[in-house]
């Protein structure tokens, strides 16, 4: 019985798409896109790279239901002070779609990282 529901229950698109390795691969992938990008790229011109993908690794293990806790509140500090607008968040989106296609996400699975992320569209954009 308790075996049957565990076995029901969805596997973690975290476990689903490799852990933590294939997330950090997508998270640099994702980097090397913003960087190059001429809506948001300059943002990140003097923002330690390693210690950031760090980081969105956490928050995407998070988002992708793994081992991982990072708050509401710590997003909001880390975007506060660059008064972020609606168009360069639109950006990171439409980049991150990309990514995720790219990185074979199935389309509903993809469609939910980014609901997750559009949840936080208010925290982000100030
Ligand atoms: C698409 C939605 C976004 C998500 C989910 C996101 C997520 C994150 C995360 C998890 C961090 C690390 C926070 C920490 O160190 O505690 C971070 C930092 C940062 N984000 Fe975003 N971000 C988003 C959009 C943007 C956009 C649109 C920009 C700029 C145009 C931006 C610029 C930055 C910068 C510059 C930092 C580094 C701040 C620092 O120096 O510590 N982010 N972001």
């Amino acid at each position: 019985m308790t075996a049957a529901v565990y076995s029901s229950r969805p596997l973690p698109l975290f476990d689903k798409y490799g852990g933590i390795k294939t997330l950090r691969h997508v998270i640099m992938e994702f980097y090397d896109r913003v960087l190059d990008s001429d809506v948001i790229g300059h943002f990140f011109e003097d923002t330690d790279m390693v210690r950031l993908i760090d980081h969105q690794v956490k928050f995407f293990t998070m988002v992708l239901g793994g081992p991982s806790d990072f708050s509401d509140e710590r997003l909001a500090r880390a975007h506060a002070f660059l008064r972020l607008n609606h168009d360069q968040f639109d950006e990171a989106v439409t980049l991150l779609i990309i990514t995720l296609e790219e990185a074979n996400f199935a389309p509903e699975d993809r469609d939910s990282v980014i609901t997750a992320i559009e949840a936080r569209r208010g925290i982000i954009v100030t």
